[in-house]
């Protein structure tokens, strides 16, 4: 599988902190890529650097084979959409939020309203799409963003803790719309949730103090992890 995006020797420094210390990974296209790693590894800001949000602080980063440049970048971004951790939804209702970046682009409203419908109904949100988006439970909110983000076919997706605030059911969905979208889109999740990325994955990827320390097929990571960290990690008994 050719890489997706390419990333070398990637760091991100905040005001004196080390978020990313020299990551050097290979997306490949169409796999589905989750990163785990504890609370203040790195995960965030890995996926905001891949959604080409945020600029690192040295290393380089290819797409599709093009380095990536200031030149380059308002046209790479608009074929990555990212799901952030907590959700940001526009005042309106459901179908408004889904249907604004269809608008962005210039479809049609027939378009639009067939998109919309379809992408409402793989979330299970059928019913929504009249109701005040901010207006949701934690969890309905959480898959209006999903439902926006499915309806752009986005070539790369970035996740970030996609199932965090949803009861096991709506994690469920979720995870069944992720794995519908291997081999069609290349997609990046975020989780700390190590029973998630045993079931999503291609490739799991463990970043701990912005240095990703292993990236393998799960069966690798979770049955002979090639660390003692890894290993504790998880096992649920990293501090
Ligand atoms: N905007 C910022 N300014 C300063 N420090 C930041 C900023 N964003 C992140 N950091 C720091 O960078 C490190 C990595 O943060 P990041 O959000 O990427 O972690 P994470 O793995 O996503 O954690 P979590 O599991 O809690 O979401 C942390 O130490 C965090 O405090
Ligand atoms: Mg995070």
């Amino acid at each position: 599988m050719s890489a997706h995006v390419k990333l070398e020797k990637i760091t991100r420094k905040y005001d004196g902190i080390m978020a990313l210390r020299g990551i050097s990974l290979d997306v490949k296209s169409g796999e589905i890529l989750t990163i785990i790693g504890p609370n203040g590894a790195g995960k965030t800001t890995l996926l905001r650097i891949l959604a080409l949000l945020d600029k690192p602080s040295s290393g380089k980063l290819i797409y599709q084979g093009q380095s990536v440049d200031s030149s380059n970048t308002p046209f790479l971004r608009k074929k990555i959409t990212m799901v952030f951790q907590r959700p940001i939804l526009l005042n309106d209702t459901v179908f408004e939020n889904v249907a604004y970046g269809l608008k962005l682009r210039g479809l049609t409203e027939d378009e639009i309203a067939d998109r919309v419908e379809a992408a409402l109904d793989s979330v299970m949100l059928k019913n929504f799409a009249h109701r005040m988006a901010k207006k949701l439970s934690g969890g309905e909110q959480q898959r209006v963003v999903l439902a926006r983000a499915l309806v752009l076919n986005p070539e790369l997706l970035l996740l970030d803790e996609p199932t965090a605030n949803l009861d096991p059911t709506s994690a469920t969905i979720v995870e069944k719309i992720i794995r519908q979208l291997r081999g069609r889109s290349t997609v990046v999740v975020a989780t700390h949730n190590i029973f998630q990325a045993k079931r999503l994955s291609d490739r799991v990827g463990c970043i701990l103090n912005g240095m990703i320390i292993d990236v393998d097929k799960p069966k690798n990571i979770f049955t002979k992890p090639r660390n003692e960290i890894i290993r504790k990690f998880v096992r649920g008994e990293f501090f």
